[in-house]
């Protein structure tokens, strides 16, 4: 018998399925968590029975709620319980303010994200000096508050899966504290090159490695991720690790047209398909990230429409920006670059009759959803990703059968193969001649190279994803 209240499968990462922000009026408003992380493991948890997900405060108002009910359970507050619809607990950690942000804008993002996706300006940065240290310092308490939690709320011998890169050290510090757990770490990010690992400080190198070590199972998105953790493991420890496995996350395509065909989403297709016409839609949805690449992802439509002027008013490139990290300088002016390039493209290309490219950066999931629906192409040229679930989604929602034009630096590339038109991210002219090629696919070779990336996108849904990890566990 577990001890009452304790659990027998925890989940725990940095960013829960929600965010409680506090609204004019003294109101709280609960929005649902974005990113692919959460959509993930959101869909995964519904389906399992008492499970409890534990999860950062990452403002001040989720700070001060989860201070005041016990053991943090935010989930027993009224407001959170209906937007969760009772599908798991949750447990929301009010880690001090100062502690999470160094640990989760300075060294989660800032650091370990930009080693994971080669996002780095190696002649300026990164630097590791004392102020840097100290933000690993505050990253090391992050973890060691998780860790605490877990083991308190863990029953005897239950199943704990961490996730992602906030939490590298908790897999190790946890085992410390309960070696009676069953512990798994997955990394929804990629995972680089041992060379390219070595960026970070030998020490903080090792303990990343080693804290993950701590745990029986270690996820990835793809064989290529899974590679080269293990050679980096290897050139750090000098072992082959053990445990290392691969679990492709899909989507639910059930839980897409669910969410895809709601009214909501008709309404913001509608005001779609006023700008666009029966022109063709090249679409992305993205955070407005780094790794996203949709800077270039503008500079190949640019040249796409500058090299093969027959594009011009029959082609619209709809991008919608979900805002990401607004804390983290870099994000800032990457977001400004991405909006002055979309405006030098409409000034260069657009018409009285014809609106070439429609910008969005909002909160508006249902607009993202309507882009999707009505992609002619879905347009993904991550710089990296661990798997990107956009593009997965965007074949079960899309409503025109869509060609894919697709980064090879992503884990979808390794899932979808050759039926997308796979591109160097970095090449935005062989990336123009990529999007020409999709918007000119003779439709019978569209047709059926959408449907066999339908069935590869649906092949590993969320709670299957999950269930395999837990049976690898066992
Ligand atoms: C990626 C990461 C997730 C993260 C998400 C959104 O998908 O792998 O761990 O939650 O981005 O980023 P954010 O910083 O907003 O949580």
């Amino acid at each position: 018998m577990s001890a009452p209240g304790r659990a027998q499968l925890l989940v725990a990462s940095n960013r829960g399925p929600l965010t409680i922000v506090a609204v004019e009026d003294g109101d709280d408003e609960v929005r649902r968590g974005s990113g692919g992380l959460v959509s993930g493991m959101q869909a995964a948890l519904a389906a399992t029975e008492d499970a409890v997900w534990v999860c950062a405060a990452m403002n001040d108002r989720e700070r001060v709620l989860a201070r005041r009910v016990p053991d943090g359970r935010i989930s027993e507050a009224p407001f959170v319980a209906d937007a969760l619809r009772g599908e798991f607990d949750v447990r929301m950690l009010p880690i001090d303010g100062q502690t999470f942000r160094n640990a989760y804008n300075g060294i989660a993002n800032s650091t370990l994200w930009f080693v994971l996706h080669r996002l780095y300006d190696l002649p300026m940065s990164p630097s590791f000096d004392s102020a840097w240290r100290r933000q690993w310092a505050s990253y090391v308490r992050f973890n060691s508050a998780f860790a605490r939690a877990l083991a308190d709320a863990a029953a005897e011998h239950a199943v704990v899966m961490v996730q992602d890169y906030h939490l590298f050290l908790v897999p190790r510090m946890l085992r410390e504290l309960r070696p009676d757990l069953r512990i798994g770490h997955f990394t929804h990010t990629p995972w680089v090159q041992p060379e390219d690992f070595a960026l970070l400080p030998d020490d903080v190198a090792h303990a990343v490695v080693d804290g993950m070590l701590g745990a029986d199972l270690i996820g990835f998105h793809t064989q290529r991720w899974a590679d080269q953790f293990s050679a980096t493991a290897r050139a750090i420890t000098g072992n082959a690790p053990a445990g290392v496995r691969v679990f492709p996350l899909g989507t639910d395509p059930d839980e897409m047209r669910r969410l895809g065909y709601r009214r909501s989403v008709d309404s913001a297709l509608h005001v779609l398909e006023d700008v666009v016409g029966d022109r063709l839609v090249i679409g992305r949805v993205d955070r407005t990230e780094l790794s996203k690449n949709v800077y270039r992802g503008l500079l190949s439509y640019r040249e796409l429409l500058r090299t093969r002027p027959e594009w011009r008013d029959r082609v619209v490139h709809a991008v919608y920006n979900n805002p990401s990290r607004e804390d983290v300088p870099a994000y800032r002016e990457y977001t400004a670059r991405i909006e002055r390039l979309a405006e030098e493209i409409d000034d260069e290309f657009g018409t009285d009759d014809w609106t070439p490219l429609v910008f969005e950066i909002g909160d508006d999931y249902p607009a993202a959803l309507a882009v999707l629906r009505r992609s002619d192409v879905v347009f993904v040229n991550s710089v990296r990703d661990g798997m990107n679930l956009v593009v997965l989604e965007g074949l079960v929602l899309s409503e025109r059968s869509p060609a894919v034009v697709l980064s090879r630096e992503t884990g979808a590339a390794e899932v979808l193969g050759d039926d997308a038109i796979q591109v160097n991210p970095f090449d935005v002219a062989s990336t123009a001649n990529a999007l020409h090629e999709a918007l000119a696919m003779d439709e019978g070779v569209r047709v059926e190279r959408a449907r066999r990336m339908r069935d590869a996108a649906v092949r590993l849904p969320p709670t299957d994803w999950f269930r395999a990890q837990l049976d690898a566990l066992d």
